[in-house]
C-alpha cells in the first residue's frame, strides 16, 4: 500500500529532525504516521516505509515487531491497551482487565464482533503510580481506573464510534 502525500509530508518532518545521512532514524515516527493513516501496519505498508527511508524491509519489520504500540494486524476502532506489569498488577490492573473483558465479552488480543474494541496487554507506560492505566489508540492515557470509570470510558467510546 502506498502512503498518501499528506503522510509523506509528515514523514518528511520526522526525517528533518535527523542529519541527512541518518534518515533511517525517523523509522519509529514514520511507522506511527503510517499506522495512523492505514489503521495497522501490513507488510506492504512497512515495505512502503522502508522504501521511503532507504531501509531494508526486514529492518523496518524488526522495529515494528519489537514495540507493542504498532498494530501488525487490523484492530477495532479503539485499541485499549492495559498495563499488566507487576507494579500495576499489584494495584488492581488485573481486576480492571477482567472487568473490561467482561464488559466487552472479549479476551486479550481479541476484537468485539462490531469492530469497535480490541483489547491488548501492555508494558509499563510510566504511569505506575496511577494504576490501573489504559491507553486508547496509543495516544490517550486513562488512569486510576475504577470499574465505574471503565464503564464510562467504554460508553463514551461506543458513543463516538
Ligand atoms: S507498570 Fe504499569 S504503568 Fe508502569
Amino acid at each position: 500500500m502506498s502512503l498518501s502525500a499528506h503522510a509523506l509530508q509528515r514523514i518528511d518532518r520526522e526525517i528533518a529532525k535527523y542529519p541527512p545521512e541518518q534518515k533511517q532514524s525517523a523509522v519509529m515516527g514514520a511507522l506511527i504516521i503510517a499506522q495512523d493513516e492505514c489503521g495497522w501496519l501490513s507488510p506492504e505498508t512497512m515495505a512502503a516505509v522502508a522504501g521511503y527511508l532507504g531501509m531494508a524491509p526486514v529492518a523496518v519489520y524488526e522495529v515494528a515487531t519489537f514495540y507493542n504500540m504498532y498494530n501488525l494486524e487490523p484492530t477495532g476502532r479503539f485499541k485499549l491497551t492495559i498495563c499488566t506489569c507487576l507494579p500495576c498488577g499489584l494495584q488492581g490492573s488485573l481486576a480492571a482487565a477482567d472487568h473490561i473483558k467482561a464488559r466487552l465479552g472479549i479476551g486479550f488480543n481479541e476484537t468485539t464482533p462490531d469492530g469497535c474494541f480490541t483489547l491488548k496487554e501492555g508494558e509499563c507506560m510510566g504511569a505506575c503510580a496511577t494504576a490501573p492505566v489504559v491507553l486508547v489508540n496509543n495516544k490517550r492515557m486513562c488512569d486510576r481506573l475504577s470499574n465505574e470509570k471503565i464503564d464510562a470510558l467504554i460508553d463514551e467510546l461506543r458513543g463516538a464510534a
